[in-house]
């Protein structure tokens, strides 16, 4: 019959154009890739790899290291007796991006051969050969297998970076190659995890083989490679670490790129780049704009900034048609503008948007964290947006306290930014400071182990069975108060003893993956019978903002906030805002498909000013945490509608960081003496109550702490005696 030739006809149609399509795609990849810096020296790598346990690999950003190195070695025979392909990045975004992009140039769905792994999220299987993860990730993997024992190799990339979690990994991998090639020739213990006896991660090893230990199960392992790859041009502080191994450089393609400065200092930024960013606009050639900003915050408001300033445009002006340059667009062409944000915590399919060609005669504007510097390399960029600003941890080990503040970027940095400009053809940076200021700026950045609270480090550390964390060999020591600070919280936790070992709290601690804080917050409420409430607490506090409060609706959110707010403080209210949620969730899947009643949530979300990306993550942390408890054998009951026992338990958890109000109305915290105030998003902003736990400091102009909750000084006395009872 007609129709149904037709039909069959439409359907084999289809089926070669989709076989046609992918068939062009993965030419399409095949030709990308052939044509990428590294390309070229393929052959040569592999080889240094199989001949040298350890690599530098040094090369310009863009030039292929993270998504062909790996495929090489793949292709090279490094996973043929089983192992893995292991790459770290410091980065959620950078994984996820990364590893997607690679399975596409494979042609296999992400999660098979090719998968990643980030805090919360394993997008890897059985068939998973090339693992990309987040560094810290690594280091949790280190606890259960402390050889590493299913990866053949194990590449720790953007090493430059020196994040906490790199720095740390460094000095452990260099422990777990050394331990496998000696496993080669004698026995190991594989359960070393367990023999958790405060030697270090070597000499447990010597004593296996020595036969002081009582023997365990015989295995031998195979050598570990190990790479570290680095986007900066000085490889000597890794090869002088790691026994002066060798260091190959890879010859990257940078087209010159012209560096505009200021006349005069700029004050307000944000207006600043937006200046620049339409400027470039109107007046320059072809080619997308990469803007660096400091958040999420401020890449939203650039983004709904930048879409008013459009609305505003004529569609196309006749006097800018008289330019050459203009002349050459379509009719309309002013509007033509997309802007694309990339930050860690924007959904990962929105992420992708980001590496996606612009549709023709539109300029993409991708609005960036410092993500874009190294970690991820966006084609098409032309000119580069750099206010010189980031955001960064600092810690002050006298106070003891742990800040994300906006600080300026290094000439390293600076240098990285602008040459993103570069990639594809000459390009131009737009620097929004004076060419004096950048002469003052720092050669390159402190790593982050100077400049961050220490105690998740030691607690991890010491779970590993490394109990000397001063003698440990990092790459860099960090100050020595540092660390002894973070040993006398985590013995005020009571995860280590008065001797420095880690406790049986401490190593239930270090099996949680969040912070010391938190976990030790989980243990203390199943003894008090409310870690039902406190996972949610623990969850909502893990994600970024749960409340969104646009500036031109702040009343209605205000209001809206009230519905959910306790007079108790913050963890309550996160509770309420949790526990409707979830109500209107369970309610509206009774009825619903569970895709419809997502969608129904996150509009109900948005009525209620909340942001759903947040609530989604608590939700997704809240039912991992669940699981580890649960693991863990703690008992996960409610204690119902008793707030005061839910109170008090925030005050045997939180009480490293409380605070008594002064007669002006500010607050001073206990332990470091510090002058605080109440973050105006507080619900306690107003109320000030006599006595306080929070559990985050914020610096701006002043001092705020947020996540409030009202508690009773005596509390403190009688339920965290080792601090307090001494003070009375
Ligand atoms: O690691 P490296 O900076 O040396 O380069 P890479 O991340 O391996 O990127 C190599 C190339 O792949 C770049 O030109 C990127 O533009 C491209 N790429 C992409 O188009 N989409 C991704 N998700 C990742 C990389
Ligand atoms: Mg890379």
């Amino acid at each position: 019959m007609p129709s149904m030739a037709a039909n069959n006809f439409s359907r084999n149609t289809q089926y070669h154009q989709a076989k046609g399509d992918f068939l062009a795609r993965k030419q399409k990849y095949e030709q990308q890739r052939k044509n990428l810096p590294i390309a070229a020296v393929e052959r040569r790598l592999v080889e240094e790899v199989r001949n040298n346990d350890t690599l530098i690999i040094v090369g310009e950003t863009g030039s292929g290291k993270t998504t062909q190195l790996p495929q090489y070695l793949f292709k090279g025979g490094f996973c043929r007796d089983g192992g893995i392909i292991g790459i770290t990045q410091p980065r959620r975004v950078a994984a996820i991006t990364v590893a997607k992009r690679v399975a596409e140039e494979c042609g296999v769905p992400v999660g098979q051969k090719v998968g990643y792994a980030i805090r919360f999220e394993d997008v890897t299987s059985g068939e998973t050969k090339i693992k990309y993860m987040t560094d810290g990730l690594l280091l949790r993997e280190a606890l259960l297998d402390p050889y590493l024992s299913k990866y053949s190799v194990i590449i720790v990339d953007e090493a430059h970076e020196r994040t906490i979690h790199t720095d740390v990994l460094l000095g452990l991998l260099k422990n777990v190659q050394k331990a496998r090639s000696k496993s080669i020739n004698g026995v190991v213990n594989t359960d070393l995890n367990n023999s958790n006896n405060g030697h270090t991660f070597e000499e447990r090893i010597d004593n296996q083989n020595t036969g002081i230990l009582k023997p365990c199960q015989a295995k031998k392992y195979n050598p570990l490679k190990l790479i570290i790859m680095s986007a900066s041009l000085d490889a000597r502080v890794f090869s002088e670490y790691f026994g002066g191994a060798r260091a190959v450089h890879v010859q990257g393609r940078q087209f010159p790129v012209d560096i505009f400065y200021t006349h005069k200092p700029e004050t307000d930024c944000i207006d600043a780049a937006l200046i620049t960013i339409f400027q470039i606009h109107l007046e320059e050639g072809p080619g997308d704009v990469l803007v660096f900003l400091t958040g999420q915050e401020e890449i939203e408001s650039v983004e709904r900034l930048i879409h008013e300033r459009l609305r505003q445009l004529p569609e196309c002006s006749r006097k800018l048609l008289t330019f050459p340059i203009f002349s050459s667009l379509p009719l309309n062409c002013l509007r033509k503008l997309l802007t694309f944000p990339i930050f860690s915590s924007l959904p990962s399919e929105k992420q992708m948007k980001v590496f996606m060609p612009s549709p023709a005669g539109y300029r993409k504007v991708i609005l960036a964290t410092n993500i874009a510097e190294t970690s991820v390399t966006i084609p098409g960029i032309r000119y580069v947006v750099d206010p010189g600003l980031v955001k960064a941890r600092t810690y002050d080990p006298k106070m003891g306290v742990d800040s994300l503040i906006i600080v300026t970027t290094s000439k390293a940095q600076a240098l990285q930014r602008s040459g993103r400009a570069g990639r594809d053809g000459p390009g131009k940076c737009y620097r929004l400071y004076q060419e004096s200021f950048f002469e003052k700026l720092p050669d390159s950045t402190l790593p982050e182990i100077k400049r961050c609270d220490l105690s998740n480090v030691v607690l991890q550390l010491k779970a590993l069975g490394i109990d000397d964390v001063i003698n440990f060999d990092f790459i860099e020591k960090p100050d020595r108060t540092a660390v002894v600070n973070s040993l006398w919280s985590l013995y005020l936790l009571g995860a280590v003893t008065e001797d420095n070992k880690l406790s049986d709290v401490g190593h239930q601690m270090a099996r949680l993956p969040v912070d010391p804080v938190y976990s030790k917050a989980l243990i203390v409420a199943s003894q008090f019978g409310c870690l039902k409430e406190m996972l949610i607490c623990v969850a909502m506090l893990s994600v970024e903002s749960i409340f969104y409060a646009p500036r031109e609706k702040l009343e209605e959110s205000r209001n809206a906030l009230k519905s959910f707010a306790s007079p108790e403080g913050d963890h309550l209210t996160l509770l309420n805002v949790y526990h409707a949620a979830d109500e209107f969730f369970q309610k509206n899947r009774m009825v619903n498909s569970e895709e419809k009643a997502e969608k129904n949530l996150r509009k109900w979300c948005k009525d209620n000013f909340i942001n759903s990306r947040s609530l989604k993550h608590a939700r997704d942390i809240h039912s991992q945490i669940l699981r580890n408890v649960e693991q863990m054998g703690l008992r996960v009951t409610s204690c119902e509608d008793d707030m005061l026992l839910l109170r008090r338990c925030l005050a045997a958890s939180f009480f490293l960081k409380a605070a008594m109000k002064q007669p002006d109305g500010a607050y001073r915290v206990t332990l470091s003496g510090l002058i605080v105030q109440i973050h105006p998003s507080s619900v306690l902003f107003r109320a000030k109550p006599e006595c306080i736990i929070f559990n985050e400091l914020v610096h701006t102009n002043h001092s705020y702490v947020r996540n409030v909750s009202r508690i009773d000084y005596l509390w403190l006395i009688e339920l965290a005696p080792q601090l307090y009872a001494a003070q009375d």
